[in-house]
């Protein structure tokens, strides 16, 4: 069950979830104030939550921490939530409360600026199958003001003897890399600049108190939908207390509101688990699936991308050849990828020119599709509509369509610009290709990527510049949803050279992500690791391609290539034309096992284990594990399993051996590991009568 309460004599306002609680107060000033996140309370027990202020211990102190939204009024010195400029100089917002509404587990507090026609809601949702709590913020003026910064919410942790902060770093090919560091006293500002959620951090974090483990102790999280730079800044006061405020927009952004003007965040969700950092990850994979991903329910297709086979060479002949390998190893889904169109025949020109080549599909894209379809697979079709090669007939017919500022040079990452889609005419423009692209081809897939960090982002005679950072981010997720709503069967691939644009924004309008350019199983772990740290199994594309791998140069046996890949929405990307008859065989057996598997993966919960990962669903149990490098002397420990049933016995589909839940719960499952580096192992087992 969840609900939203409020008790009037208090003024508290409790929100619940399925097994967590949320609370906030207003102070004497009409401050909100945060009072509790964690552990069930009832509603008689919240109103006697502690909400006094201390007096400052000094001249040069202020507030605790500890508000819904941290505005500059007052003596406040934590980083503000709301930096807002009125235009008769006073800064900052004092509080009043104007009244909220209940909905069910909707939940609006509505706020005014003491002096000014100047508006501020803060929104809340709770829903009865999740334990996330939902958190955005709404402004509205009637004088014009400039918005310095503007999180969608702020969030407190209880008071601890000390704090760790889990959160995600690494770059381009290295994505989700887990940092799990001590919390350092002072303030850490997690963050992207690049016009992109960013391969860099990704925006989310998880605060313990330095003793939680994979399934035992508290753990506090939050994740921010939003897929252009953000900042997330976690305080951890010299007093022993830790917050944070996210929101979208990097530092320096500013932008004006007009009188009349509303102005809504993107949502900053939290979850509070009492179980570890696994149970956190597996409420956030509960959350993403019953409220974030468009078309949860239905199974990720096997798909085939051709970019590492033929990179720029992708011509009619080599995709129909792949095609036809694809469709025997068992792929659903027929991916083309880029240098498809216009004269890109490198990275160098054609981005912006989106018809087919007409040297590489003289009839144009017809024919192909046709195959793949009398193949028995969907076509799906890779993009960038984002951006454009100043070699191409785009770019010499609108030089002024790029985000650029007078005087300085445009700065060609990837040797491409970035189209500002902030204007409308440029979005306009994206959205009638693409529609008509779909249409005409009766297109299943696209995978919409995006390959470069903006830079001068600049809007020469457009209005109040700062804002194309958010309004650049609005209009993909528009033409995204336009495109669904028009193209009902469309399914989308969120792509950002690999992973760079990994958030719960993008899942919101998109049905995978394209985890990493690093297809290396070995590196493949940890990126998967990290990505499971909030987003699931469904949503992570991950393909099997060559050994060497073409970016590492690393060899690695086909079924641990496999192994890893089927831990989320399995894919081949390898040169199937290489591929020996023996290798192909194998391919198809293991695809097969992976579409046997698929609803458990997919579908079930997600425990990591020490060198694999167990996925449960219903009476089925899956356990896949991967060995690395093997050192000589290191003990090769039983997986002890998770969640089963003590009492319940579970047989092994493949070698028909039954063992007990209790005994695998507690002496573990010893994989059969073949010798040798990078060994690995697929485990089924079916409860008998459930
Ligand atoms: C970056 C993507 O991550 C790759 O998978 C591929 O689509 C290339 N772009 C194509 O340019």
């Amino acid at each position: 069950m969840s609900s939203v309460t409020f008790d009037a004599a208090s003024r508290t306002y409790v929100l619940r979830t399925p097994s967590t609680c949320y609370v906030l107060g207003l102070d004497d000033g009409d401050v909100p104030v945060h009072l509790h996140w964690g552990p069930e309370l009832t509603v008689e027990q919240a109103v006697t939550l502690p909400r006094e202020q201390a007096p400052p211990a000094s001249s040069f102190d202020g507030r605790r921490a500890g508000e819904e939204l941290v505005t500059e009024a007052g003596a406040r010195f934590d980083p503000p939530s709301l930096q807002i400029a009125f235009p008769d100089g006073v800064r900052g917002v004092d509080w009043r409360h104007l009244g909220h509404t209940i909905d069910g587990g909707g939940l609006t507090v509505r706020f005014r600026d003491a002096l000014h026609p100047f508006e501020v809601d803060l929104h809340y949702r709770v829903h009865p199958d999740s334990d996330a709590v939902e958190r955005w913020t709404t402004l509205r003026t009637e004088v014009p003001v400039t918005v310095l910064r503007c999180d969608s919410a702020a969030w407190s942790v209880p008071a601890l003897p000390g704090y760790r902060l889990s959160h995600a770093v690494g770059g381009w090919s290295a994505e989700n890399g887990l940092r799990r560091v001590e919390l350092a006293v002072g303030e850490t500002v997690l963050t992207s600049r690049r016009g992109l959620s960013s391969h860099h951090a990704n925006p989310w974090l998880m605060l313990d108190g330095g003793d939680a483990t994979e399934e035992h102790g508290e753990v506090w999280s939050g994740a921010l939908a939003w897929s252009g730079s953000w900042r997330v800044t976690v305080t951890h006061t010299p007093s022993g207390h830790a917050t944070w405020t996210g929101g979208a927009g990097h530092e320096g952004l500013t932008w004006r509101l007009e009188p009349g003007e509303e102005w809504t965040t993107p949502v900053f969700s939290g979850v509070y688990a009492p179980d570890g950092f696994g149970g956190a990850s597996r409420r956030w994979h509960e959350h993403v699936a019953r409220h974030v991903l468009p078309v949860p329910d239905e199974p990720r297709p096997v798909l085939y991308n051709a970019w590492e086979a033929v990179g720029f060479e992708a011509a009619e002949d080599n995709q129909k050849e792949l095609a036809a390998l694809a469709a025997r190893v068992g792929a659903e889904l027929f991916v083309m990828d880029d240098a498809w169109f216009g004269g890109r025949t490198s990275d160098r020109a054609g981005l912006g020119d989106w018809w087919p080549n007409p040297a590489r599909f003289p009839q144009g894209l017809t024919p192909l599709i046709d195959e793949v379809h009398r193949l028995g697979m969907r076509f799906g079709l890779w993009v960038e509509p984002e951006m454009v090669n100043p070699d191409s007939d785009l770019y010499r017919a609108h030089p002024d369509w790029v985000l650029h500022m007078p005087g300085r040079p445009r700065t060609l990452l990837r040797n491409q610009l970035v189209l500002n889609l902030a204007r409308q005419d440029v979005a306009d423009w994206a959205h009638k290709w693409l529609h008509k692209l779909v249409g005409e081809h009766g297109i299943d897939f696209l995978k919409w990527d995006c390959n470069r960090a903006f830079t001068e982002a600049g809007w020469p005679g457009g209005p109040d510049q700062d804002r194309l950072w958010i309004e650049h981010v609005r209009s993909v997720y528009s033409i995204m949803d336009r495109l669904r709503a028009d193209h009902p069967h469309l399914r989308i691939e969120a792509c950002a050279g690999g992973g760079g644009r990994t958030d719960l924004g993008i899942m919101s309008r998109t049905d995978q992500v394209w985890t990493s350019d690093n297809t290396d199983a070995h590196d493949r772990i940890a990126i998967q690791r990290g990505f499971s740290q909030i987003y699931p199994a469904r949503a992570m594309a991950a393909w099997v391609t060559d050994s060497p791998n073409p970016l590492t140069r690393r060899r690695t046996p086909l079924a641990f290539r496999f192994h890893v890949a089927m831990a989320g929405a399995l894919g081949l990307g390898g040169n199937l034309l290489e591929w020996s008859s023996a290798e192909l065989d194998e391919a198809a057996a293991l695809v097969a096992a992976y579409k046997d598997i698929r609803p458990v993966v997919q579908f079930g919960t997600q425990h990591r284990l020490e060198y694999g990962v167990q996925h449960t669903f219903g009476d089925r149990v899956v356990v896949l594990a991967w060995r690395g490098p093997v050192a000589h002397g290191a003990p090769l420990v039983p997986l002890r399993l998770r969640a089963l049933d003590p009492l319940g016995r579970y047989r092994d589909e493949d070698t028909g051996r039954v063992h007990h839940g209790a005994v695998l719960m507690s002496s573990g499952l010893a994989p059969d590991l073949p010798r040798g580096d990078y060994a690995s192992a697929l485990v089924r087992l079916r409860k008998e009568n459930p």
